[in-house]
């Protein structure tokens, strides 16, 4: 189905089952422990090995030599691959560092080697065994405040450009002009990337931990050259992603090493303290953020000057994305500046781009409101604008950002905060109060699924659409249910096999809008092949309760099926109209307020608000869900979060979660989540879009301009730490 057009109204308009505060239909095998993880998937092979990684203990230069016989004679091993054993395997684009193979070192804990035996505890013991020699490169920097030194020198393309924003900002009556500095971040998933495989002659099976199933299908067919087809992959439950399990990783091509050289099943976990290293960050940022207003407040001229860290041929963290759509101003700069470093890849994590530049642009925001003595949220609010800033023919499809503002604002009692910063006490605390705006893009994917209505009168639906903790079975049922007339204990779902039609997978919040939308698609063709064998026209039915309804009479979907499935299956694809004619964004609005500690700068979050119009809310309970995790990773984002870079040895310290902090439960305080209603018949024919990201977007910055108002001390390089404040 193509979806060229915006949606009319359709079966998925009832809202009977869609719409609804619907728990997880996979919760109660998560919480009882009895869906199983990659890791844990203990029926799926025989005879299995285990694999245990050994990564590079320099960042940059070459493995001149291993010497594996030590470990090869050791209790249990069954075998060694190493780096030397093969060239470099080639790899996708979406993979920016080489994962495997050959003896160049691009980055620290980079896997050279993968010993597999009987037991864990061997394999390990085995790895350590492995004596490496190495050839340093003593040119490299890990260092991105003097790689910028060098990178404002040069003149650069801007990302973008409209008008003429030197002339304009010179000639501001009002102006800012500040930097701002964001971290190396870390996913910090619960689940390792875990994988176990087995090749069956040519043809290998993963059981494993990935977001985007046909994406890693495809990078392994480039990896080891063979057709798409000799692959499967299964991973149906996921225990965290946040883009760290966008792409292939090590722990996949070294199980299937280990398999092949071994012809058994093979299984690799990546150690904690290996993943922060081996696998993927946030980069991280300086940006230099100019805004110029007139006195009433309006911007003139805005421009966003980010660098970040990033391997060859990466971009690293995008940092002036977000400020290319967000506020008006007819004079715009936008530049962006890889730095190449040999520090692990930098690459997608929740909101990649947005989430650091945003971090920026809305203190600067909160900065500009105070220079011009006005509300931050008039500030936002006069900024508004309906159209691309960048090109004013492309209105956004739907833009409700200044009633995101206005709602929160009513909610959160914003009008009583004292605007006068380190005024408001509560004994020995300091109270501050921030507000923050949230914008995301809203992207949709060609997505399919297949649809099976079951002889018993229920249905099971097959993607290979992934869940990464977001509720995407739930959604995916709910849908089915929608559109035939179930409730939802009637509709199965099977998720993540890569044996299922190709979905959107889950990334860049595009996948409850897409996936849903390729279900709907399956469930039409559903619709047609029963009004088929009813001889009637799809229009004329209505399924409901279990029942297909035609003039006045009434068939339970049980006496349709003839003792057989009716199957039906198709993908929807998404038309250039969506992108090319309209902005399809979301936005949203973050009020926080904290309080800091007088003497000790402690500093402690108590309320959190978030008001979101990201289009057609499918399922309150696990949007909601998104949105206070995510906030809860901004509050990580704020005060916690960073990887500590060593200078001389170019990797990152804390790289385990008891040295890389982030938000336990007693460091979150209530948080609220209020959806704007309606949908947008721009996105999807269900009108939804994504909301995990945009929950990110924006929070740090409503928390860094809280703890200005509590205090009157303006920090600009995060996190925040009580350090900064004294
Ligand atoms: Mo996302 S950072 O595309 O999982």
């Amino acid at each position: 189905m193509r979806f060229d057009s915006p949606a009319g109204k359709n079966p998925a308009d009832r809202m009977t089952v869609l719409g609804r505060s619907t728990p997880r239909i996979e919760g109660p095998l998560k919480t009882t422990g009895t869906a199983a993880y990659a890791y844990e998937r203990y029926e799926v092979a025989e005879k299995q090995l285990i694999g245990y990684p050994l990564g590079s203990a320099i960042a940059k230069g070459r493995v001149v030599s291993m010497d594996t016989q030590e470990a090869e004679a050791a209790p249990g091993v069954v075998a060694v691959v190493t780096t030397l054993d093969m060239d470099r395997l080639p790899k996708v684009q979406w993979n920016i560092a080489y994962l495997f193979g050959g003896r160049e070192i691009q980055h620290y804990h980079q896997a050279i080697a993968v010993v597999v035996a009987k037991s864990f505890e061997e394999a390990r013991a085995a790895a350590g065994l492995i004596r490496v020699e190495y050839e340093e490169d003593s040119d490299s920097t890990y260092d991105l405040a003097a790689a910028r030194e060098r990178q404002v020198q040069e003149t650069v393309e801007p990302i973008s450009s409209v008008g003429d924003f030197e002339g304009a900002f010179a000639v501001a009556p009002v102006k800012l002009d500040e930097t701002y500095t964001t971290p190396a971040q870390c996913h910090a998933q619960m689940e390792p990337h875990a994988t176990i495989a087995q090749w069956n002659g040519d043809n290998l099976t993963l059981w494993t931990s990935n977001q985007m199933i046909e994406w890693s299908r495809q990078a392994l067919s480039t990896t080891f050259d063979l057709p798409p087809d000799n692959f499967r992959l299964d991973s149906p439950y996921i225990g965290g992603g946040f883009g760290v399990k966008l792409f292939l990783r090590a722990d996949a091509i070294l199980a299937a090493l280990g398999a092949r050289r071994t012809g058994r099943s093979v299984k690799v976990a990546l150690p904690r303290p290996m993943i922060a290293n081996n696998t993927t960050h946030r980069g991280m940022t300086i940006q230099r953020i100019r805004i110029g207003a007139d006195e009433d407040g309006r911007i003139t001229a805005i421009s966003h000057d980010n660098s970040s860290n990033t391997l060859p041929g990466g971009e690293g963290e995008e940092g002036a994305r977000p400020t290319r759509h967000f506020y008006a101003g007819e004079n715009r700069l936008m530049i962006h500046r890889p730095a190449v470093m040999h520090l692990p890849e930098s690459n997608a994590m929740r909101a990649p781009g947005d989430t650091a530049g945003l971090m920026a642009l809305e203190i600067a925001m909160d900065e500009m409101a105070e220079k011009l003595d006005m509300d931050p949220v008039e500030f936002r609010v006069v900024n508004d604008t309906q159209v691309d800033p960048e090109n004013p023919d492309r209105p956004f499809s739907q833009r409700r950002f200044v009633e995101c503002l206005r709602r929160g604002a009513e909610a959160f009692d914003w009008s009583s905060r004292n605007t006068e910063p380190g005024r408001l006490r509560d004994g020995e605390w300091l109270i501050g109060h921030g507000v923050a705006g949230a914008y995301r893009g809203a992207p949709a994917a060609a997505s399919g699924a297949r649809v099976r209505l079951r002889p018993n009168g229920s249905a099971l639906v097959e993607t290979d659409m992934t869940d990464i903790g977001t509720g995407s079975y739930t959604i995916i049922a709910q849908t089915a249910a929608e559109m035939l007339g179930l409730p939802i204990e009637q509709v199965d779902v099977d998720l993540g096999d890569s044996r299922a039609p190709v979905s959107s997978g889950s990334g860049g919040q595009w996948g409850a809008a897409s996936s849903t939308a390729g279900v709907y698609a399956a469930c039409v063709a559903l619709r047609k092949k029963i009004a088929e064998r009813m001889d009637v026209d799809a229009d004329e039915l209505e399924f409901a309760d279990g029942s297909v309804r035609h003039g006045g009479t009434q068939t339970p979907l049980t006496g349709l099926t003839d003792g057989q499935e009716i199957v039906a299956e198709d993908s929807i694809e998404f038309g250039d109209f969506r992108t090319q004619e309209y902005l399809l964004s979301t936005f949203g609005a973050h009020f926080t307020e904290v309080a800091v500690h007088r003497a000790t700068a402690e500093i402690r979050v108590r309320r959190m608000l978030a008001v979101c119009d990201a289009g057609r809310i499918l399922n309150p309970l696990t949007a909601r869900s998104q949105v206070i995790g995510a906030m809860t990773m901004g509050v990580g984002g704020a005060l916690m979060e960073g990887m500590e870079v060593d200078q001389r040895r170019g990797f990152f310290v804390n790289h385990d979660l008891a040295s890389y902090e982030v938000p336990i439960h007693a460091d979150i305080p209530e948080q609220e989540v209020i959806f704007l209603e309606g949908g947008d018949p721009y996105s999807t024919p269900l009108k939804a879009k994504g909301v995990g990201e945009l929950g990110i977007c924006g929070v740090s910055a409503a928390v860094a301009n809280a703890i200005y108002n509590a205090t009157g001390v303006r920090v600009r390089d995060y996190p925040i730490t009580l350090d900064k404040l004294l």
